[in-house]
C-alpha cells in the first residue's frame, strides 16, 4: 500500500473537513458558483479515496451549514440537485470501496428527493467496513449541542438519570456523532481561519490546518502535505514534553 512517507501506527482516525472556497474557485475562472461547487465534487472523491486507502477510519465532510440556507435560492437549489446526483452516480463505488456513509445535521430541511437517496445511501452501506464518511448537512455545532441538552434534560426528568450523573462521556454520547471519536485533525481550505459552527463539543484538542487552497484545488497532494503536518505535531494534551518524553502520555 502506497504510504506518501506517513508513518502507518501514527495516522489520524478521524480526519474532518470544512470545504471552504467553490465560489472563490469559480469567480478566478469566470465560472458560476455553482460549477465551482460542481468541481468540488472531485475532491470529496479524492479525499474518500485516499482516507480509505490509508485506513483512517472515520471522514466528516461539512458539506452544507445551517447558515447556508441564507444563500441565494438559485445556489441552494443548485447544490441540493448536485448532492442528490453526487449520492445517486456514487452509491456503486460507495459499495465497492466499503463506504459507509452517515449524515448529521438538521435533514428534516432537505429537500424530500435528496432526504430519499441519503437515507437509501445509508441503509444500503449500513454494514461497509472500509471507511464512515459523516456527511455533515444542515450542520450546525451549536443546534448539535442543544439537542443534547434537551436529550438529557428528557432523561433527568424521567428519572433515567441524576443531575450529578452527567459527564462528559454522557454529553459525548448524546451528540450527533455519538461514539465516533472526537477527530483528531480538521483540515479548513479557502484560507478562512474559522469554525463557521462546525463541530464545537468535539474539537477541544483536535488539530486544526489551514490550507488557502481552495476544495476544488485540494487535491490527494495537499491532502498528504495536511496528514504530514499533522504527523510532525507535538499532541501534549496539557502535559510537558518532558511527560510525553517518559513515555507518561
Ligand atoms: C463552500 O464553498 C461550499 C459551501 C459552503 C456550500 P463556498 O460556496 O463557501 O465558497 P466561497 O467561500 O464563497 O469561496
Ligand atoms: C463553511 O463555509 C460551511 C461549509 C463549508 C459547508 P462558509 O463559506 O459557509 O463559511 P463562512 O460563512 O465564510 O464562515
Ligand atoms: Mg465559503
Amino acid at each position: 500500500m502506497e504510504l506518501y512517507g506517513l508513518e502507518k501506527n501514527r495516522l489520524p482516525t478521524h480526519v474532518a473537513i470544512i470545504m471552504d472556497g467553490n465560489g472563490r474557485w469559480a469567480q478566478l475562472r469566470g465560472k458560476t458558483r455553482l460549477e465551482g461547487h460542481r468541481e468540488g465534487t472531485n475532491s470529496v472523491k479524492t479525499t474518500v479515496e485516499i482516507s480509505r486507502d490509508l485506513g483512517i477510519r472515520y471522514l466528516s465532510l461539512y458539506a452544507f451549514s445551517s447558515e447556508n440556507w441564507n444563500r441565494p435560492h438559485d445556489e441552494i437549489a443548485g447544490l441540493m440537485g448536485l448532492l442528490e446526483k453526487f449520492l445517486q452516480r456514487e452509491l456503486d463505488r460507495m459499495m465497492c470501496e466499503g463506504v459507509r456513509l452517515m449524515a448529521i445535521g438538521d435533514r428534516t430541511r432537505l429537500p424530500a428527493s435528496v432526504r430519499r437517496v441519503l437515507d437509501h445511501n445509508i441503509y444500503l452501506t449500513r454494514h461497509n467496513t472500509g471507511i464512515t464518511v459523516i456527511l455533515a448537512l444542515s450542520y450546525s455545532g451549536r443546534s448539535d449541542i442543544v439537542q443534547t441538552v434537551r436529550e438529557i434534560a428528557w432523561k433527568v426528568k424521567t428519572g433515567q438519570c441524576e443531575p450529578g450523573e452527567i459527564d462528559e462521556s454522557m454529553i459525548a454520547a448524546n451528540t450527533e456523532t455519538g461514539s465516533i471519536p472526537d477527530p483528531d485533525l480538521l483540515i479548513r481550505t479557502g484560507g478562512e481561519m474559522r469554525i463557521s459552527n462546525f463541530f464545537l463539543w468535539q474539537i477541544p484538542y483536535t488539530e486544526l490546518y489551514i490550507t488557502p487552497k481552495f476544495w476544488p484545488d485540494f487535491c490527494g497532494q495537499e491532502y498528504i502535505q495536511a496528514l504530514l503536518e499533522f504527523q510532525r505535531r507535538k499532541r501534549r494534551f496539557g502535559k510537558t514534553d518532558e511527560q510525553l518524553l517518559q513515555g507518561l502520555g
